[in-house]
């Protein structure tokens, strides 16, 4: 999946959430904690769900936990680095405690399969992100003294019929997944070995978990997919129809059907891809006041050559133009993107024309990497991973440079303008404030007043960070 969560390169992977859910009593406590991309987030909610089905309840107190499982990320080594730590952790509570169970999810756990358990002896227990339903059996072996392992990946899991169980309970944002898997093959990249082949999931019931969410107070859904844009529902990858007797849907439909549950949602989605965002996706963007006028639009180099080494299927051209079509189909849009440096054979002239595209794009918000090579990728296979680590940090910097003065630059121009903001809740730092986001996915913190979360308000702009807007309420 492309991007994740904040800022700047790892630190991205350091948000490890710790979940909780009230309700269910129960003697069996499950500790569970999540690495990584939303989708990542997401899947933490179908494994709580499906083990609140077998009794479990989920617990922050790790010292109580009947169960424990990590949702662990690959995307780069050092996210991978910050799991095995934490698994060592673990290891010596283990060693305290022979019943506790210890068990890793996600696309680590797919990626390295039994090794963890033969050879390293860190879990118990290994799931892959399509083996999330037999996570109640696993467990059950673990219990009469066996390893556990399920990695299979399937061609149809969706997990479509399960209602996650929304772990910050009182929300007023949530993520719905929309599809599973990809089959893209970018070079770099490790997620379609960890997450197997693209899968969409039945729209009727990403609507009704969408109402469903609208009901309990929910204003915000993002829709999350490795690709959004190849999003469909009874359609061949030709386009063909499947089966006639049913409705097909591609995503620009899928984005008016949850558009319509009410205006009062919200409509988010990541993550786009600059090879298949369509013109009807911005169209409906247009048409749609509550679809917010946010595209994150991963780019990954500015130049063609780079692009092609990295397969794509795109030229720095063609993205361009795909930044105009936006620039016209969904004026004052906010575009943020994703950024690796140091790919493979980059070149000092093709590190430019990154730094270029970006003086070009002006982007509002980037997440900025370092390439990582991935064990069984195609660039692992093709090429050698030969820019110094000192020339990928040097570069790294002047990417990070630049973006953070385009930030800033695009929050000093909201200044003086008014914004419609959904109120999430009380700023961190006052608690004099509030804090809820624009429609371009701009953080603004204002005073409280007598408002409350989940309305919408609306602020005028006075005064900004590269982060952060500063507002005032209006009578
Ligand atoms: N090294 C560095 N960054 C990577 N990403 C994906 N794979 C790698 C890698 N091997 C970045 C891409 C992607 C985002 C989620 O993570 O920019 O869009
Ligand atoms: Fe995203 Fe490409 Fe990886 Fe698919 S292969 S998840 S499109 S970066």
């Amino acid at each position: 999946m492309e991007s994740g969560n904040k800022v700047i390169d790892e630190a991205l992977q350091g948000t490890a959430l710790v979940i909780e859910q009230d309700g269910v009593q129960s003697s069996k406590k499950l500790y569970l904690e999540s690495y990584g991309c939303q989708m990542n987030f997401s899947d933490s909610e179908v494994v709580a769900s499906i083990l609140a089905q077998d009794g479990y309840q989920t617990t922050r107190n790790i010292e109580e936990a009947d169960v424990i499982l990590l949702n662990t990320c690959s995307i780069r080594d050092n996210a991978e680095q910050r799991v095995r730590n934490r698994l060592t952790e673990f290891k010596i509570k283990k060693d305290r405690n022979p019943e506790l169970v210890v068990g890793i999810l996600g696309c680590m756990a797919e990626r390295l399969k039994k090794n963890l358990l033969d050879e390293e002896k860190l879990v118990d227990l290994v799931a892959g992100p399509d083996a999330y339903r037999d996570l109640p059996n696993l467990i059950d072996e673990v219990g009469t003294g066996q390893k556990a392992v399920n990695v299979l990946l399937s061609r149809d899991e969706t997990y479509a019929d399960i209602a996650p169980v929304r772990l910050d309970q009182g929300g007023i944002s949530a993520f719905v997944t929309i599809m599973r898997g990809c089959d893209n093959m970018c070079s770099f990249c490790v997620v379609p070995f960890t997450r197997g082949r693209e899968r969409s999931r039945d729209p009727k019931t990403i609507v009704a978990e969408c109402q469903d969410l609208f009901d309990k107070g929910y204003r915000e859904v993002t829709l999350l997919g490795q690709n959004v844009d190849s999003y469909r529902w009874n359609l061949s990858a030709k386009g063909e129809v499947k089966n006639p007797a049913e409705p097909t849907t591609n995503f620009a439909q899928l984005m008016e059907m949850v558009a319509l549950v009410s205006p009062l949602l919200r409509i988010r989605f990541s993550t786009s891809h600059p090879k298949d965002m369509t013109n009807d996706v911005l169209e409906m963007m247009a048409k749609y006041e509550n679809i917010c006028p946010y595209i994150h639009l991963p780019v990954q180099s500015g130049n063609t050559d780079v692009l092609y080494r990295m397969n794509r299927g795109y030229s720095r051209e063609w993205y361009l133009e795909r930044i105009e079509s936006i620039r016209r189909i969904v004026p004052g849009c906010a575009i943020s993107t994703d950024i690796i440096t140091g790919f493979c054979g980059e070149t000092e002239e093709e590190h430019q024309e990154t730094l270029s595209l970006m003086d070009i794009v002006q982007y509002d918000f980037a997440y900025m990497f370092k390439y990582s090579e991935r064990p069984k990728t195609l660039a692992e296979r093709r090429f050698d991973d030969d820019v110094p680590e000192e020339v990928k940090g040097r570069r790294l910097n002047e990417i990070i440079d630049k973006q953070l003065k385009h930030s800033l630059a695009s929050n000093q121009r909201m200044i003086g303008t008014v914004q419609k903001v959904l109120i999430e809740g009380p700023s961190k730092r006052s608690e004099e404030h509030l804090c809820g986001r624009t429609g371009t996915n701009v953080m603004v913190v204002f005073p409280k007043g007598n408002l409350v979360k989940g309305t919408y308000i609306d602020v005028k702009i006075i005064d900004c960070t590269s982060a952060t807007l500063i507002g005032e309420l209006i009578s």
